[in-house]
């Protein structure tokens, strides 16, 4: 499946703020695609960029093949939902949705026909007479999404649809933004600081950290191998031990090491390891066991987080909860395993 949407080496600064530093991203067709990063790192400019309403000072974008830079928002063919919906307040659900088509010159019947399609589509047919102070922020967020898929753009554009919302309605609304994005296989650019939200409905993901592109991949791959620290941490909780290799083996300047490991000698790296591929055992009897100290706990209700102290290192260790397991306490001396198969060295 080919590109829809081609990011090359786009730089954006106001003053001087250098906000989107040599961004290069391509975006296939039809995917659910998420720009992830920590607040202020770019990702509403590099949103509003691709829909026309931001400048770059360099680069080239590109939409569906065609170079979009000098083409004002409405000939670009996509949509952006605003953070705040921007819905009109004095007119109704069902004109807040036909204003683009009408704008548009087409006729009567077939705006009739579309609006109540798309209502239908969000699951808002019985509130078209309804205006937007009469909605909940879900029910606006629905007519935001509506207004705009309305006209059929190529890529849809959404920036943080779902931060107004409260926790359980978030979570509905991500299943409905799935169902609809499956429906209608139309590209979609996600933007969101939350990890987990990023991971439980993209096919991609962007990785933003100060204007920079850390890395881009599917959620697990991101998870999974880490390019660098600024990912590694922000996909979750990981342990990070700095070190060196020498003869396939990781030690710690704090006298730990670690056996087993396949890579090149190296100098200066960090070993990586998350949470859940540590195990308490019960008898060592491999080279990859280690003694500790608990330090703390904390009951997460599917697992319990573990603080050990390991040589000096305060390292986390997640043991899923079933209801039987031995639970520790403060200063109970535990022995684990490290699987050094599992554990990734940057
Ligand atoms: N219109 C603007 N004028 C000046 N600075 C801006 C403007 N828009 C955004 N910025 C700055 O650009 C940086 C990135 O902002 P933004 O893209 O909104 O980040 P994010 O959406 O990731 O939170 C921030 O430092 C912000 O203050
Ligand atoms: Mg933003």
């Amino acid at each position: 499946m080919g590109n829809i949407i081609n990011i090359k080496n786009i730089n954006v600064s106001y003053g001087k703020n250098h906000v989107l530093k040599n961004v290069n991203i391509d975006i296939k067709k039809k995917d659910f695609f998420t720009f992830l990063g920590p607040s202020g790192c770019g990702k509403t400019t590099l949103l509003r960029l691709i829909a026309g309403f931001e400048q770059s000072q360099s680069g080239e974008l590109f939409i569906d093949g065609k170079e979009v830079s000098k083409l004002n928002p409405w000939e670009r063919d996509v949509g952006l939902v605003f953070q705040n919906y921007a819905l009109w307040p004095h007119l109704s659900v069902a004109k807040n949705i036909s204003f683009g088509l009408e704008e548009k010159k087409i006729p009567k019947n077939e705006i009739n026909d579309r609006v109540d399609e798309v209502l239908e589509l969000v699951g808002m047919q019985d509130l078209k007479q309804r205006y937007p102070y009469q909605l909940s922020g879900g029910q606006q967020q629905r007519v935001a999404l509506a207004r705009t898929i309305v006209v059929r753009p190529k890529v849809l554009l959404l920036d943080e649809p779902l931060s107004n919302l409260d926790a359980k309605l978030r979570n509905q609304m991500r299943i409905e933004l799935l169902e609809l994005h499956n429906k209608l296989q139309i590209t979609t650019i996600f933007v969101t600081h939350d990890q987990e939200e990023a991971n439980s409905i993209s096919d991609n993901i962007a990785i933003f950290n100060e204007g920079i592109i850390q890395q881009v991949g599917a959620p697990i791959d991101l998870y999974n191998n880490p390019e660098n620290l600024f990912v590694a941490n922000f996909l979750g909780t990981i342990n990070v031990l700095n070190g060196e290799i020498q003869n396939g083996s990781f030690k710690s300047a704090k006298n730990f090491e670690l056996k087993n490991i396949k890579s090149e000698n190296k100098m200066k790296c960090s070993l990586l390891i998350r949470p859940q591929n540590i195990s308490f055992i019960r008898r060592s009897d491999s080279d990859q066991a280690f003694k500790g100290k608990i330090e703390g706990k904390e009951f997460l209700g599917n697992l319990i987080r573990y603080q050990v102290l390991l040589n000096d290192h305060l390292i986390t260790i997640d043991n899923v909860h079933q209801g039987k397991e031995k639970i520790y306490s403060k200063n109970d001396n535990i022995e684990f395993f490290i699987n050094s198969e599992i554990s990734k060295i940057i």
